[in-house]
Order: structure tokens, then C-alpha cells, then sequence
């Protein structure tokens, strides 16, 4: 990985709603085609290569098993209930292939709520004991999360990697250069919540006037992530737009930030 040639990056999709995929089909910075052609390999990506059944799985093999390395990207999460069978790919269990190519990686990332923490197939019940990478593996693994994640988190990451190793992480594994600081730390609305000017209801003068949304549900003091200075397609992220923040970014936001809405 530290050659000239583009690093080689074999993604994984597992249980989720490939949002985090998406995500970065929508980076700009750079364009996604420059990205996958000019930067690094994306070698396999079941969303996004031509190559389908025996091709793709040739184009996988090559790259997990080429001397040269790879970095490993996770999505979505990992049934692993009765031996995994609630997910598979290519008659292999998404248990199984992780397992495999997670552990032979030269760096795994895990890319979304989903593949960090389980995201939404974790919530209780959970009924297939869905699990981020983490769980599955004793390698160090880079959680970006999100959902779905910002692309400029991954791809910072991917740049530090190859430049200085494994970023200094926080207690859940993020970065701590893109997750550092909570959400409500870094919003423009703050100077709203610390005048106590709340709005009560979606659609109310208080709302209008761009008020503090913490009454309504927002979950920005608990949650770490970069989205009120990245933000979303270079253009907004959820508060802004007026929306809470629902804590997409926290392990087990589904079942633990949950109400989402107060009014
Ligand atoms: Fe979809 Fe969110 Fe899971 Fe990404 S983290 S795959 S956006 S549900
Ligand atoms: Fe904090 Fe949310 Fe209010 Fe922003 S809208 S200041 S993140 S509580
Ligand atoms: Fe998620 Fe909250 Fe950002 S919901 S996208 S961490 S504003």
C-alpha cells in the first residue's frame, strides 16, 4: 500500500440500505469517477462495478489476494445469528466472507451506523443479532458513522492512512479529527439555545426565525460528528434544513435517541 500504483479498496455490502454508498457517489471533491480512477482502486463494489457472478467474484479474489494489499471497506451490518445465515452473498454468509477478508486487510474501515455499530438491523429485538465489524474481528477497525456517514470523513481518512497510519480515534473508534465535537458544539443555532430561544412546534415563529430545535428532539449535545461544518453535498446537513439531529452518528441511536420528535 505504500507504492506508487492506486491502492486497492475491496468494499463489502452487508445488511443495510447502501445510503452510505450514495453518500459518496455524491462527493465532489473529489468527483467519484476521479476518485475510483485516478486516486485509489475500488476493485470491488458490488453497487458500482460493471463485473457481475463469476467475473466479480474472480475481480474480489484477485484483489484480496494480490501481494500488494488492500484497504477494506465495510458497509452495513453482520447477521450473525444461527451462523449467519440471515445474509449472504454468493452462497457464502456475510459472516463469513467478512471474517475472511476483513482479517487479511492491511486497514478496515467500517463505513456507516450500520457497519459500525448495526445501525437500524440492530435495533431491538434485533432477531438476526446483527453487529458492526467491530464485533467480528480482534483488528483495529476505523469507524466512520453516520447514516448515512459523510464521504469527506472516509476519504480524509483513506488519505491519512496511506500518509500517516491510523488516525488518533475516540472511545467509539472515530477519528477524532472529524468527530471530535459534538454536533450542537459546532451549530449555528447554539447562540439561540444559550438566549433560551427554543421553537416549540415544526412550523412555528420560533422555528421560522431559525430558534434552537432541542425541544423538538434534537439530539446534537449527545452526538459527535462534523455535519454543521462538512455538511451534505457541499450544500446543508439536517439542522440547518431544520431538522433535528436524531444522533445518527452514536452507537444504538435507534433504540436509545429515541423519541425522535417532541413537541
Ligand atoms: Fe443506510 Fe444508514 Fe446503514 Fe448507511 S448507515 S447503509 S445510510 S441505514
Ligand atoms: Fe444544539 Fe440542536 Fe439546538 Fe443546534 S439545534 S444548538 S445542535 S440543541
Ligand atoms: Fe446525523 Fe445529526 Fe448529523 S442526525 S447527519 S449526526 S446532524
Amino acid at each position: 500500500l505504500t507504492s506508487k500504483r492506486r491502492p486497492s479498496v475491496v468494499w463489502l455490502h452487508n445488511a443495510e440500505c447502501t445510503g452510505c454508498s450514495e453518500s459518496i457517489l455524491r462527493g465532489m471533491n473529489p468527483p467519484f469517477a476521479e476518485l475510483i480512477l485516478g486516486v485509489i482502486s475500488l476493485d470491488y463494489h458490488e453497487t458500482v462495478m460493471a463485473a457481475a457472478g463469476e467475473m466479480a467474484e474472480k475481480a474480489l479474489h484477485e484483489a484480496t489476494h494480490s501481494e500488494h494489499g488492500y484497504v477494506c471497506v465495510v458497509e452495513g451490518a453482520i447477521p450473525t445469528a444461527d451462523d449467519g445465515i440471515y445474509g449472504k452473498v454468493a452462497g457464502r454468509t456475510m459472516l463469513d466472507y467478512n471474517t475472511e477478508y476483513v482479517n487479511k486487510a492491511a486497514a478496515v474501515i467500517a463505513y456507516g451506523t450500520c457497519a459500525t455499530f448495526g445501525g437500524v438491523q440492530a435495533a431491538a429485538p434485533n432477531p438476526t443479532k446483527a453487529v458492526g465489524v467491530r464485533e467480528i474481528t480482534d483488528k483495529p477497525v476505523i469507524n466512520i458513522s453516520g447514516c448515512p456517514p459523510n464521504p469527506y470523513n472516509l476519504l480524509g481518512t483513506v488519505v491519512h492512512f496511506l500518509q500517516n497510519g491510523i488516525p488518533e480515534l475516540d472511545g467509539e473508534g472515530r477519528p477524532m479529527m472529524f468527530y471530535g465535537d459534538s454536533v450542537h458544539d459546532k451549530c449555528p443555532r447554539q447562540k439561540y439555545y444559550d438566549e433560551d430561544l427554543f421553537a416549540e412546534s415544526f412550523g412555528d415563529e420560533g422555528a421560522r426565525k431559525g430558534y434552537c430545535l432541542l425541544r423538538l428532539g434534537c439530539k446534537g449535545p449527545y452526538t459527535y460528528n462534523n455535519c454543521p461544518t462538512v455538511k451534505f453535498n457541499q450544500t446543508n446537513w439536517p439542522v440547518e434544513a431544520g431538522h433535528p439531529c436524531i444522533g445518527c452518528s452514536e452507537p444504538g441511536f435507534w433504540d436509545y435517541m429515541s423519541p425522535f420528535y417532541e413537541e
